[in-house]
């Protein structure tokens, strides 16, 4: 194959769930991130969610010993990207330390190399001012977790090339992925706009005193979450009937939150250092075994939920 070294740049919560995916799917993986605990510990973290597989009772995935044979991870930068023909970085979400990345990247890989950028929000455009190939530049925005989640985003700049966008097409699908490509360069792209969406009415909803957060998340997961699994949004009106849901939401529509600003009750939690489970407090109060059960059944679910949709996909 014409297509086969990787090299992935950040080995977080996403880098080693990006590396893990073409690792599986036999190409040999470089990795690089600047600390040195992300890549101490990125070997057993990947081998963490081989076995997850096994210890839910559910189908294991390739072996993990060949998987990690092919991933080598590399101190520096330059030898890690050096010979690769895919880099991607998934670095944190900072607009000047990606275009410096970027920057720097040009000058070492070669004039083939395809540089994608996993970032969230900023479009590709914004972060090749000054690159001399942004032809070969491109977003590959994909899902927490990685590994199992199936959806990537594909993102061409103004300047991306069409051979770019269909060789990176192109290796996303043979790695078992749902590659969609946007046909413009807007900020957050899709799946981030429709999050935000929901994110500013279930707050104002709360806020209001409607419901509680715990009686939102289960209202949601009952309804709407089960139904979108199954089957899109678009397809969803159409069998409601547009002339049923169109009635509904023009109503509605006036009284939903048009806020353009976060939710205050966000700001809060955040200065009070609730981040979440990362802080052992969020939204809810999480104890170690908290944590390790939700993310427990979630994951188990999430591999069910694929291995039912999209048997094909995934490793
Ligand atoms: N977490 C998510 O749910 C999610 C989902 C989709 C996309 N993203 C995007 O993926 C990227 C990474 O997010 P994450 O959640 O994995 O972050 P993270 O904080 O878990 O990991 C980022 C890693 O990058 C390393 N790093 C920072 N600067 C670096 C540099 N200059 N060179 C090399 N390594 C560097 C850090 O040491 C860290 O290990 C961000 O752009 C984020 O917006 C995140």
């Amino acid at each position: 194959m014409a297509f086969e070294r990787i090299a992935v740049l950040g080995l977080g919560t996403m880098g080693h769930g990006i590396a893990q995916i073409f690792a599986s799917n036999g190409h040999p993986v470089r990795c690089y991130d600047s600390a040195a605990r992300a890549r101490d510990t990125l070997k057993e973290r990947i081998r963490n969610n081989m076995d997850q597989k096994a210890r839910l009772g559910l189908s294991p995935g390739p072996d993990p010993e060949a998987v990690l044979g092919r991933i080598e991870v590399v101190s520096e930068l330059e030898p890690s990207v050096q010979e690769a023909d895919f880099v991607v970085e998934a670095v944190r979400e900072d607009l000047p330390t990606k275009k410096d990345l970027f920057k720097r990247l040009e000058d070492l890989v070669s004039g083939e190399t395809i540089l994608a950028s996993n970032t969230s929000t900023f479009p590709m455009t914004e972060m090749s001012p000054g690159l001399r190939r942004p032809q070969r530049t491109l977003v590959t925005h994909w899902f927490n977790p990685p590994h199992i989640i199936p959806l990537v985003e594909v993102v061409p700049g103004h300047e991306t090339s069409e051979e770019t966008v269909g060789r990176t097409m192109d290796l996303l699908q043979r790695n078992g992925k749902l590659a969609i490509r946007l046909h413009k360069e807007v900020l957050g792209f899709l799946v981030n706009r429709i999050q935000a969406a929901v994110f500013r009415e279930i707050w104002d909803l709360v806020e209001q005193g409607v419901a509680t957060p715990e009686q939102v998340d289960q209202a949601v997961s009952a309804s709407i979450g089960l139904r979108l699994a199954a089957a899109g949004p678009f397809e969803i009106a159409d069998f409601a009937g547009l002339d049923i849901t169109g009635h509904v939401f023009g109503h509605l529509l006036k009284e939903i939150s048009s806020s353009r600003s976060l939710p205050p009750a966000v700001d809060r939690l955040v200065k009070e250092g609730r981040y979440g489970v990362k802080s052992g407090r969020g939204i809810y109060d999480y104890t170690p075994e908290r944590i390790e059960e939700r993310q427990s059944r979630r994951d188990r679910l999430f591999h069910q939920l694929v291995d039912l949709l999209h048997s094909d996909r995934s490793a």
